[in-house]
């Protein structure tokens, strides 16, 4: 039977209903994909006749899609920063509250020569990728526990032509201790273990060290802040992102461990989101 791209997206906006808040959205990304062409093919032939693989191949993503995996696995992609980044189940789906990250390591390094960023942490790369497409001189290291993702962000380097030095590391176990860096910069794993919003949308299907590191949700932040002093220069800037309820938390860690100018954001949802501090001059 003869299934036009119209009925097609009626056909599975009514069966995501179920389990997304964006049903017709999500339904058009994952059609597109199976036609290899953009959304707006899709508005501008609503009456274009499906071939059957093309059907086929919506038919197993939709199915997909209700067993909860995210738009971004069954793509296989995401888009950060206008950078298109190859995303897969072994990292996390980058976020775009994350991207106030990027706008903040650009400002502060905006007028420095090849400044030197550290990133923990890093999953497909996007920060770090992001920082150096908008500072080209700018020496990056990214680091990861995970090999997989490591991989992936590699990947993503190697599309770009972007130069980044991508390190296995558990925090800063597999760091020159005499490196020093400008900015340190992490989206670190920061949901407490028993947090029920982990149990919610696509989160059960990403990897669960990147969204958690323990009980209280600090258990990766703390060490972040406590090692950070080491590998950041005197004046040196710590950017970090963490939970719309911890800014209070990371705030007392930074002050306890001597940073100064510690200064609290808010993301587009007003919720907070981000902080940074400084290590105090010389
Ligand atoms: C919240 S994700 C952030 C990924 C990416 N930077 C982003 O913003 O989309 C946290 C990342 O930290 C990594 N991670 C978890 N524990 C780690 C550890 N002990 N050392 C280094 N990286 C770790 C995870 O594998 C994951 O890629």
């Amino acid at each position: 039977m003869a299934v036009s791209i119209q009925q097609q997206i009626n056909w599975a906006t009514g069966m995501l209903q179920a389990i997304s808040s964006s049903p017709r959205l999500d339904s058009e990304i994952l059609l597109a994909h199976c036609l290899d062409k953009n959304r707006s093919f899709l508005m501008t032939w609503p009456e274009y006749i499906l071939q059957a693989r093309q059907v086929e191949c919506f038919a197993d993503l939709v199915q997909r899609r209700l067993q909860l995996q995210p738009i971004a696995y069954l793509v296989g992609s995401r888009e950060f920063y206008s950078i298109e980044l190859k995303t897969t189940a072994d990292t996390l789906v980058p976020r775009p509250e994350t991207e106030m990250l990027v706008d903040k390591v650009l400002e502060i390094v905006g007028s420095l020569e090849q400044p030197r960023i550290l990133e923990l942490g890093t999953g497909t790369g996007a920060i770090a990728l992001a920082i150096k497409r908008h500072k080209e001189d700018s020496q990056i290291v990214a680091t990861d526990i995970s090999l997989s993702a490591l991989a992936i962000a590699r990947d993503n380097a190697h599309t770009y032509n972007l130069e980044v030095d991508f390190i296995q590391s558990d925090w800063f176990q597999s760091l020159d201790t005499l490196k020093t860096f400008d900015v340190v910069v992490s989206n670190p794993p920061y949901i407490a273990a028993d947090d029920p919003y982990l149990k919610q949308g696509d989160l059960p299907a990403e990897p669960s060290q990147a969204l958690c590191s323990g009980p209280s949700g600090l258990e990766a932040l703390d060490p972040i802040i406590k090692g950070s002093q080491q590998y950041l220069r005197h004046s040196g800037w710590i950017v970090l992102e963490h939970g719309y309820q911890q800014g209070q938390s990371v705030r007392q860690l930074l002050d306890e461990n001597g940073y100064a100018q510690v200064t609290l954001f808010q993301d587009f949802n007003s919720l907070d989101r981000m902080t940074v501090a400084q290590k105090p001059p010389a």
